[in-house]
């Protein structure tokens, strides 16, 4: 059940969350990690859609390339609009039963750059909505990750959404690269044209380094741009981090200081998204 709404049998559907920046690189798939593995912890149903079709999530939560070949993924989803061949490409996640029990994932493989070039194709821009909309009432909340484009992938992720988090590395470009997906999402002309209702609710600045003058600074600049709507706290630069990732572990098992401090940005970041924050 979403969190946000109140419970019935009727009205239970997904949370719908995007992570996308125009930027690549700065921890979008790294954030969804995070938040999967957090929200598991606390009972909800996640569902991951992988919707870059590097496959990173999908390699993350523990499949690799060749596993996925001459099997459903979110590619042939799309393709067909086919809620039947989503039910049929979703994988269980591979961590430890803890967090795995309740993640479940719709991988990717390079197939899904052959979407792509269907963008002109009337109506295709609402094929993952047609694919995934009977799957929302299984899950309670679904986390998509995005590639770095402002393309037509996210724009089927956008239809389909109901919130946006963009990540960015404290740095000026990345910074850019948020502010340039926060006004596509925004735009009243693109909201119209494109059907898009999702709203971004939040930024959360990640691998900060410490004692390093300049992403100190863009991190106080980007609290003076954006605001509250700026996550607290930044998510620091840690190579046990990286390792997580490299290993395909959640990052709560991340080891000494860093697991840490990722267990604790976790629960805030996880309490501001369920409206929770103080
Ligand atoms: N806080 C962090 N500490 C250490 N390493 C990190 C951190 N965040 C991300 N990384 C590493 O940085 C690299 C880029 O992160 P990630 O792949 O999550 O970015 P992305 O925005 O999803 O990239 P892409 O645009 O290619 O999809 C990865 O190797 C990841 O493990
Ligand atoms: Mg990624």
């Amino acid at each position: 059940m979403n969190a946000q709404q109140p419970a019935g049998p009727d009205v239970r559907r997904a949370r719908v969350t995007v992570l996308a920046n125009h930027k690549g690189g700065v921890g979008k798939t790294f954030l969804l990690m995070v938040m999967a593995a957090e929200l598991a912890m606390r009972g909800f149903k996640i569902l991951v859609v992988d919707l870059d079709p590097q496959g990173n999530a999908s390699r993350r939560l523990g499949y690799a390339e060749f596993e996925l070949e001459n099997r459903p993924t979110i590619a042939e989803a799309v393709a067909e609009s086919s809620p039947d061949i989503a039910r049929q490409a979703l994988l269980p996640c591979q961590w430890e039963p803890e967090w795995a029990e309740r993640i479940s994932l719709l991988p990717s493989r390079i197939e899904l750059e052959n979407r792509v070039s269907e963008a002109g194709v009337p109506g295709s821009w609402m094929r993952l909505e047609d694919a995934l909309n009977p799957l929302l009432d299984d899950y309670d909340h679904v986390l998509i990750d995005t590639q770095p484009t402002l393309g037509h992938l996210l724009h089927l992720a956008l239809v389909l959404a109901d919130d946006v988090i963009t990540p960015a590395v404290p740095e000026y470009d990345a910074v850019r690269g948020a502010q340039r997906l926060i006004d596509f999402v925004g735009s009243p002309k693109n909201r119209r044209s494109l059907g898009i209702h999702a709203t971004v609710i939040g930024i959360v600045l990640n691998a900060k380094r410490a004692n390093v003058a300049t992403h100190e600074g863009r991190v106080e600049k980007a609290v003076e741009q954006w605001g509250d709507l700026v996550w607290q706290p930044a998510l620091p630069l840690r190579a046990p981090l990286h390792d997580t990732q490299e290993f395909a572990e959640p990052p709560h098992t991340a080891t000494g200081e860093a697991g840490t401090v990722i267990r604790q940005a976790a629960k805030t970041l996880v309490d501001r998204y369920l409206g929770k924050a103080a």
